[in-house]
């Protein structure tokens, strides 16, 4: 009987390319105050949010994929028909299927690349890079273009003091291929399902259709619970990843969490002790919290404003609904 062949895979994997789509509308604190009873004070004082950027009808989710995805393959030098896999991490597709990247995929002009979701909320960028990386290196594909994307707007109910002034809408996208030398650390993930309630839809669809009153199933958080968790946890997270990819906090140069909470990133920051010559990512406070899409949204403007360089070594950690997390130490593109 004929044995299963398998060709090699590249030696490492690399992000080549990074883009990102920043909605049009600028939503201030003062815009959403009253309908929550809060104030300005309060929200910079809590979060780090100034300002949010909320989509306009016109900016589809799939359209923030496709426009942040094209500047990624660009800046990766590469054509879009060489795309093997289209990965978009997202909890804000309206559709149950099928899943947004295969119009991603389509619009972009790839020969029929391989197209999926991934839902794993806020941490589901990380998830798609670590996926793409382990794709590349065994052999399935030679360049993954993983998407983080939300227009969260859509499922976020403005009224709700917990969360109406945190959750915002964008894209990022990176491209990743083959590599001689290691771009792409050990990924250190996992989830806790045992606190799948403190970030959660209110409803489910069968709950919606049969309510007096239908509603979009908004997101509900136990802000405070959730808050508490990732401060403590996701350092030590963190941390994991830097001791997996034999890397310490002194070898970073940027260090680029998801924009849950700028307290969160502060908290981190702290407990990881890292030192001062390390960037941190401060996206938040004029893009709010984007959730899978906030880490790629932030390095690319740490890369605008030259706060990060290309061959940097950057350290990724997200974290969100789920509970699921993941973390891990990058070279930037
Ligand atoms: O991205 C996915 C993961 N998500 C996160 O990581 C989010 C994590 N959580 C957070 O970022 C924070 O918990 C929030 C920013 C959402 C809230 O901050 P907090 O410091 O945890 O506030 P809290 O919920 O403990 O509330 C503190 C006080 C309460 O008043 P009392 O009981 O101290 O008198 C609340 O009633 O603030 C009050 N409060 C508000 N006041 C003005 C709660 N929401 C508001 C509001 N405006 N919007």
């Amino acid at each position: 009987m004929a044995g299963i062949e398998i060709a090699p895979g590249a030696p490492y994997a690399t992000l080549l390319g990074l883009g990102s789509y920043r909605p049009s509308r600028v939503v201030p604190n003062s815009e959403i105050v009253e309908a929550i009873d809060s104030s300005d004070e309060w929200i910079r004082q809590r979060s780090g949010i100034r300002e949010r950027r909320w989509a306009t009808e016109e900016e589809t989710l799939q359209m923030m994929c496709v426009e942040a995805s094209r500047k990624a393959v660009e800046d990766a030098g590469i054509d879009a028909r060489q795309l093997d896999c289209v990965i978009v991490a997202t909890v804000s597709h309206m559709m149950q299927t099928p899943a947004v990247a295969t119009l991603v995929a389509h619009d972009l002009g790839t020969e029929q690349a391989a197209a999926f979701d991934v839902s794993a909320a806020c941490a589901g960028f990380c998830h798609g890079v670590a996926m793409a990386n382990d794709m590349i290196r065994s052999g399935s594909a030679r360049h993954v273009l993983v998407i983080g994307a939300e227009r969260l707007s859509d499922i976020t109910d403005p009224t709700d003091r917990g969360s109406a002034f945190i959750f915002a809408d964008g894209a990022g996208a990176v491209v990743v291929g083959p590599s001689d030398t290691p771009g792409i650390g050990p990924v250190v993930w996992g989830s806790d399902g045992e606190q799948y309630d403190l970030i959660r839809s209110r409803q489910d669809w069968r709950d919606v259709i049969t309510d007096d009153e239908p509603r979009m199933p908004h997101l509900v958080m136990q802000g405070n619970a959730v808050f508490r968790w990732a401060s403590f946890a996701m350092a030590k997270i963190a941390q994991q990843a830097l001791d997996r990819a034999g890397v310490s906090a002194d070898d970073l140069d940027v260090f680029v969490p998801h924009q849950a909470n700028m307290r969160i990133t502060d908290a981190m920051a702290r407990s990881m002790k890292l030192p001062s010559h390390v960037r941190i990512a401060r996206d938040i406070a004029e893009q709010g919290n984007t959730s899978a899409a906030s880490i790629p949204l932030a390095l690319d403007r740490m890369k605008d404003e030259g706060e990060a360089s290309t061959g940097d070594l950057a350290l990724f950690v997200a974290f969100g609904a789920g509970l699921a997390y993941a973390a891990q130490v990058v070279v930037v593109p």
